[in-house]
């Protein structure tokens, strides 16, 4: 049983949730220090959804249909079974006593901690499966952080992984494909003296290769179920901040998304900020550019600030070597990034593709459930304090099959069908919602749901819904389109992800210091914490269980903290024995139908970690940690499969006034070695199931 830890405060002083100084320097340029960028006036109303269903109506509905739409979404990549992992010979660590708890989550928890490790439960075993630079292409040279060349990093794993995806190789037995987004770089952690005011070229390049995605194939040992990479294999490959991207959707080709060395609108250098992701039905990976503002400097003009892009330089400077990162020379390169992009990793020649229709703001994540008559659905958040979440519907069906032409058929599935962003409203008084967290006299904070369109694309053109913005303005400047509407503010939506089991969509929201501060939104029913130091998880119950569904119920799932503040609650499930979780981030579902959630920058004062909770059961909201990570290190990508959990352990050492010279940590490789961030695979040492 895990022992209570006092309540204790922010670990770094003034910085907003847990995280260092150099975390909000690097990776979203100073957000929390900046002006919201939302200073729309479209504050929640009580309740002015005429018509909507009531949340009793509606779940009692949602209880009638069958999930054969959920079901359908899986097609065998999301939830691919994993690869065997045979037992360990001749010994298997004893659990004693089997752990309780929903199957699948049957494990001792790992206690809240600040050990330079990442821990896991007793019985369970861990190895790095892939480091920052270490060489996944034909000719890329070991890692040598000393001699580190741009062209050495482009062949080579990227920095700050973040989004996993495992994905299954047929015909290579043992082996998967793995897909990992590396969203920023933290150069002082990356380049011994590095002089933040005068970076040179060599190292501005090194940092444009080290952004991206890594796609590497894996094998498995089935002796020890360790898994590792297979370099030059010929589906690795490497995106980068100049790799060719396609533009497609509505704001393609047209005038605001041109440039000086694009005069087609269609072509664009690079994806920057890759965060979270998705895995799509069809075999492909969706990953969300999220904090783009940061890498362009210079701009005064009132749409980019409402995408917090600064007026000055940049932390990194990007802009002196390549001109297309000074919005006062280049304007409309920032309007080619904060999109989410598509990859097909099975196609290693493939030309990846920013998708347009599906909004330009700062995207979590994007994940995908089909309808019953197999057309995608894509949840996608918005993480900044007070922006949207957003959900977008297809028209065209996705054809099964890997031929090419079906797979050419399934990577335009995003280019046609509406765009929608979520409105909430509480059933609770609002004298009821008084910040403290306390339960509503209804016993819960729920409410319905309203998905408000805002753009729609068919094969002959595309209509804005939004009133004085064209289609293309909607999608180039979705944020604006969102305040005119009057979509809910939130307290920054993370990843989202609809349970394969029921079809109920979780949405982590991470943190939101203002909430309720003066000049800012208040509390509302769906964001009930003023000054949300620790987040909450909604559940989304779309009418009738259709993912296409333009009404929907939703609770709070959980409200996080340590659950001896008053405030927290896990669906009610009794908090003398769960464990304390703050700023829920990164979302994954296990084959039980259990959440995995990872965090990032836990405010109680330990480590952030992985924790997994039943979702339905007489276990519900049994929340339990199942791994913690270094110092300084966020939790991400969780993959969750039978035998294996696999997390990127991204930004480890960044803690304030650390270098290369000086480290905060010696993960993974020990003292005297360079801090890498890397991905980590956890096994059951007697090879059975995780948490079974
Ligand atoms: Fe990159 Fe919203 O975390
Ligand atoms: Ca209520
Ligand atoms: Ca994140
Ligand atoms: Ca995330």
């Amino acid at each position: 049983m895990r022992k209570l830890l006092p309540l204790i405060g922010t670990p770094s002083g003034s910085h907003p949730g847990g995280r260092s100084a150099m975390t909000c320097r690097f990776r979203c340029g100073d957000a929390c220090f900046h002006e919201v960028p939302n200073t729309s006036s479209n504050e929640y109303v009580g309740d002015v959804i005429a018509g909507a269903l009531s949340r009793r109506s509606m779940m009692r509905a949602a209880a009638v249909v069958t999930v054969a739409a959920a079901g359908a979404g899986a097609v065998g990549v999301a939830g691919a079974p994993s690869a065997q992992a045979a037992p360990v010979a001749g010994k298997g660590q004893g659990h004693g006593s089997a752990p309780k708890g929903a199957r699948g989550l049957r494990f001792t928890p790992v206690a809240p901690n600040t050990e330079d490790a990442v821990v896991v439960p007793e019985g369970y075993r861990q190895d790095v499966v892939i480091r920052w630079g270490e060489p996944i292409l034909r000719g890329a040279p070991a890692f040598d952080p000393e001699k580190q060349t741009a062209k050495a990093q482009a062949g080579q794993f990227g920095y700050n992984n973040d989004f996993l995806a495992l994905l299954p190789l047929h015909g290579e037995r043992g082996r998967q494909l793995l897909v990992a987004n590396h969203e920023y770089t933290d150069e002082v952690l990356m380049f011994r003296g590095y002089d933040p005011e005068n970076p040179t070229r060599e190292q501005v390049e090194i940092a444009w290769a080290a952004h991206g995605l890594s796609a590497v194939v894996v094998e498995e040992d089935r002796r020890s179920g360790r898994l590792t990479p297979v370099p030059r294999h010929h589906l690795n490959r490497r995106v980068t901040a100049t790799t060719e991207f396609r533009l497609t959707g509505p704001a393609a080709g047209s005038d605001l998304v041109k440039t000086s060395a694009d005069r087609t609108g269609t072509k664009v250098l690079g994806t920057l900020n890759n965060c979270s992701g998705g895995t799509t039905p069809w075999g492909t990976t969706l990953h969300g550019e999220e904090n783009f503002n940061q890498y362009f400097a210079n701009s005064s003009r009132a749409t980019d600030k409402r995408y917090g892009v600064g007026t000055g330089a940049t932390e990194r400077k990007w802009e002196r070597f390549d001109k297309r990162f000074d919005v006062a020379q280049e304007p409309n390169e920032v309007h080619r990034f904060g999109y989410v992009v598509e990859l097909d990793p099975y196609d290693p020649t493939s030309t990846p593709r920013k998708h347009t229709l599906l909004g330009r703001f700062k995207h979590e994540a994007a994940t995908v459930r089909l309808t019953q008559d197999g057309r995608p659905v894509v949840y996608t958040g918005d993480d900044e304090r007070f922006d949207y979440f957003y959900k977008f519907v297809g028209s065209k069906r996705m054809k099964r099959g890997s031929s090419r032409s079906v797979r050419e058929h399934n990577l335009s599935l995003l280019d046609e069908g509406t765009l929608y962003v979520a409105k909430l409203t509480g059933d609770s008084p609002a004298t009821d919602i008084d910040g403290s967290g306390k339960l509503p006299a209804d016993g819960e904070f729920d409410g319905s749901g309203r998905w408000i369109p805002l753009v729609t694309a068919t094969a002959d053109g595309a209509v804005s819904h939004v009133e004085g913005m064209t289609a293309e303005e909607v999608c180039v400047f979705t944020r604006l389109a969102g305040d005119k509407v009057g979509a809910t503010k939130m307290d920054r939506p993370e990843d989202i992800e609809p349970s394969p089991h029921t079809g109920k969509v979780y949405v982590a929201l991470t943190n939101n210091s203002n909430r309720g501060k003066s000049g800012y939104a208040g509390p509302d029913e769906a964001n009930p914490r003023s000054s949300n130091k620790h987040g909450h998880v909604l559940e989304l119950t779309e009418r009738f269980n259709r993912p296409e569904s333009t009404t929907f119920a939703w609770s709070l799932f959980l409200v996080a903290g340590d659950p001896e503040d008053p405030s927290t609650y896990f669906a009610g499930f009794p908090k003398d024995a769960v464990s304390p979780i703050s700023c829920p981030d990164n979302v994954a579902f296990d084959d039980h139908g259990n959440l995995w959630l990872s965090t990032d920058g836990n405010a109680l004062g330990n480590h952030d970690g992985l924790f997994g909770v039943a979702t339905k059961g007489d276990r519900r909201g049994e929340l339990k940690q199942f791994l913690t990570v270094p110092n300084g290190a966020e939790t991400c990508g969780p993959v969750i499969q039978d035998r294996r959990v696999l997390v990127a352990v991204q930004h480890p050492g960044e803690i304030d006034g650390a270098s290369v010279e000086k480290p905060a940590s010696t993960w993974p490789d020990g003292p005297g070695k360079i801090v890498r961030p890397a991905v980590v695979a956890v096994w059951r040492a007697d090879g059975r199931d995780i948490g079974v």
